[in-house]
């Protein structure tokens, strides 16, 4: 099945037609209610997507697009633990690891919460071991440094939540994220570190993982130096689906936390891949991210498409993408503490939604996920928002913006947040010849001067953008951003007819490392390669200083 086909999908391409040129500035000047009309709110969290190339009309017709493909079906399905997730087998259920209100969630006929809640006991129970000190390091000091050591899912989610919730810190714990196998990830993490008041996570879904297993067999290389092979227990622990790998590697599974296949890496540290976390923060913050989570969950479920955050952020993904032809999508947080926060939906949407076949094997022809970029504001205004105002390309950018800082300073945040409002209001407005002409001219600028000056100062406007606000950054508020986007994806999947839960697209890369690998040894005959890596390897060979 193609969207292409669907009657609501060719209604909307025939709606294109006619709003592509119709300014926002004009809706906006024509209709004061533009702002009630487009935005919606979920608990403390407001959308306002009134900035956007849309009329009444045009929202209409995206959600009959949303009920031609069975969005209420598909969420059903998802929360039911329907087996979506095809080409693995397997069903998507990170909703059930932050289901609060403890419903039974069935997997193959087994209700999954007593598993999900007999974790979320172990990972108490070690936090509080760890933070009251009756859990101490080899040589009887407190344990005060953890460091996460994992890749992809098993590092962006919970390096993303410690960065954000920094504020939430227990006293005296910090949180280190090591993922890149290059040795200076590990080596400069470890520099500022005590083996004696350090405590590792390995971190992984498979287990398998090229990049953790390195890095973990280096860090305990690096422990052994300071210790004995008996206190390893005692300083790491492992978080996968795989006890079989975690006990080969010599992590006794006592020390393992567990999460199960239905959890996507990518959707995962809401389980104990979130352990990390719960240390840096404490439990009940982490329980309160949960919270924010099913949160949102319910509003997904429950509200009617016209009011749904996650539905009305996917639809306008995909008015942009397939109709307005928008290659990327920027996210803007105004928050220092969201710097990861671009990385973090990098993956979830680019690993979700980067798919050219259709769930039914075929050859997709039509545009599916974008490109997803951003940095914290406001420098992302100072580097390429003048691409963003300016460039021959339409971006739309989400700015997300709490109220509220952790770190009240002077008059810092009005600035932030007049900077925030004011791109948002430039890449709406635009600025026209006849304003830059009276601006110019107010500067004492006249004649040619002034004609030649005239067309660099314009700007087109007409750009879209979303403001995510809401009062403060606290855990439960980061729970609900995140499952909003994370059901945006998902929303997206389905009308785009792919599957968001697998990515088979990394694994070329992964065989093709591990044939490069023993090539790469100084007497190893080269195996068959293009003519490029071929040499690439002879130079490489050549140039390595012992
Ligand atoms: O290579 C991609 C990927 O499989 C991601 O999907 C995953 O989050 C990451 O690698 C890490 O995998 P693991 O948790 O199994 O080490």
């Amino acid at each position: 099945m193609t969207p292409l086909n669907i009657p609501e999908w060719q209604s909307l391409a025939r709606h294109y037609s006619d709003l592509k040129f119709v300014s926002m500035r004009e809706q906006f000047a024509l209709d004061s209610g533009r702002f009630d009309r487009f935005s919606v709110k979920s608990g403390d969290l407001l959308l306002d997507y009134s900035k956007n190339r849309i009329t009444q009309e045009t929202i209409d017709k995206l959600i009959e697009l949303a009920e031609a493909v069975n969005i209420p079906d598909w969420i059903e399905r998802m929360f039911t633990g329907d087996t979506i997730n095809l080409t693995e087998g397997r069903a998507v259920l990170h909703t059930a690891l932050r289901n609060r209100s403890n419903t039974p969630v069935m997997v193959d006929g087994e209700d999954v919460m007593p598993l999900v809640n007999a974790v979320l006991a172990k990972m108490k129970a070690f936090c509080e071991q760890v933070h009251n000190g009756s859990r101490l390091g080899f040589s009887g000091k407190r344990i005060t440094d953890i460091v996460n050591i994992g890749i992809g899912g098993s590092d962006l989610g919970p390096a993303m939540i410690c960065d954000a919730l920094e504020p939430y810190a227990v006293e005296g714990m910090a949180a280190h994220f090591v993922s890149n196998v290059d040795g200076t990830d590990l080596s400069t993490t470890l520099a500022k570190l005590n083996p004696e008041t350090t405590l590792f996570v390995i971190a992984s879904k498979t287990f398998t993982t090229q990049e953790t297993l390195t890095n973990a067999e280096s860090a305990r290389d690096w422990f052994l130096k300071a210790a004995k092979q008996e206190d390893v227990a005692k300083h790491f622990v492992a978080v996968s689906t795989n006890a079989e790998a975690v006990a080969n590697f010599g992590i006794d599974t006592e020390n393992m936390f567990e999460f199960w296949d239905w959890v996507g890496g990518r959707y995962s540290f809401w389980s104990a891949i979130g352990l990390p976390i719960a240390l840096y923060v404490g439990m009940d913050n982490f329980e309160r991210l949960l919270d924010g989570g099913h949160e949102m969950d319910n509003h997904f479920r429950n509200q009617p498409l016209a009011e749904n955050i996650p539905v009305i952020m996917g639809l306008l993904g995909i008015w942009y993408a397939n109709f307005f032809n928008a290659q990327t999508q920027a996210i803007v947080p105004y928050d220092h503490s969201l710097a990861r926060f671009p990385s973090y939906m990098q993956q979830l949407d680019m690993e979700s939604n980067g798919k050219f076949i259709n769930r039914g094997g075929q050859r997709i022809s039509y545009k599916t996920g974008p490109v997803i970029w951003g940095t914290p504001g406001t420098n992302g205004q100072h580097a390429y928002f003048q691409l963003i105002h300016q460039g021959t390309q339409l971006i739309p950018v989400d700015f997300v913006l709490p109220v509220n800082s952790h770190y009240p300073k002077s008059d810092h945040q009005s600035i932030l947040l007049a900077n925030g409002l004011a791109q948002s209001e430039a890449l709406m407005k635009g600025k026209t010849a006849e304003e830059v002409r009276v601006e110019l001219s107010n500067e004492g600028y006249e004649g040619k001067e002034l004609e030649a000056l005239l067309p660099h100062k314009v700007f087109p406007g007409n750009r879209p953008s979303n403001i995510l606000l809401f009062s403060k950054l606290t855990p439960e508020m980061l729970g609900q951003l995140v499952a909003m986007y994370e059901h945006k994806v998902f929303v997206q999947g389905a009308i785009w007819n792919i599957n968001s839960f697998d990515q088979w697209g990394v694994e070329l890369g992964k065989q093709l490392a591990k044939a490069i690998l023993p090539d790469l040894a100084d007497d190893a005959a080269i195996s068959a390669h293009d003519s490029s890596t071929t040499n690439m390897i002879k130079l490489i060979r050549e140039l390595r200083q012992s």
